[in-house]
């Protein structure tokens, strides 16, 4: 299976697992690390609704803590008609990790809708002072 196969499916999967019993979006995320490993992310809410973190914060947490820093690729899925893109804190998440030529793929049930350079939707990122 080639990359963005994969990535699209295990994005898929992680959504259908995500718990968003408040919003009803759910959302997985799926990252191809420099060293060609998949790790995976959704959105878990919370009662308290602030506190629910959304499906890139997951993926990005999964791959920290399993020795990877390097995102080649990321896709992010949401289980919705209208396609999503990352919200603004995830953006900065992804940039600490990504770089401007990451690839970044937007998916919906239909499939992969969009592809871009991770710089087109975060052009002017915060960067070291
Ligand atoms: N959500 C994500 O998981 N990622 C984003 O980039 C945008 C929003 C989640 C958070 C919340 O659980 C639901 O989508 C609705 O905002």
């Amino acid at each position: 299976m080639n990359n963005e196969n994969l990535l699209y499916q295990t994005a898929q999967k992680a959504a259908n697992n995500a718990y968003a019993p408040y919003s009803k979006l759910k959302v997985g995320c799926a990252i191809l690390s420099s060293k060609d490993n998949i790790y995976s992310g959704c959105n878990v809410e919370n009662i308290s609704y602030p506190v629910g973190t959304c499906a890139e914060a997951g993926a990005i947490a999964t791959m920290i803590c399993s020795g990877d820093d390097k995102i080649k690729a990321i896709l992010i899925y949401a289980d919705s008609k209208k396609l999503i893109v990352p919200c603004g804190a995830c953006r900065q998440r992804i940039a600490e990790f990504a770089t401007p030529d990451t690839t970044l793929y937007l998916a919906s049930p239909s499939g992969i809708k969009q592809k871009m350079p991770f710089k087109e939707i975060f052009p002017l990122a915060f960067e070291e002072f």
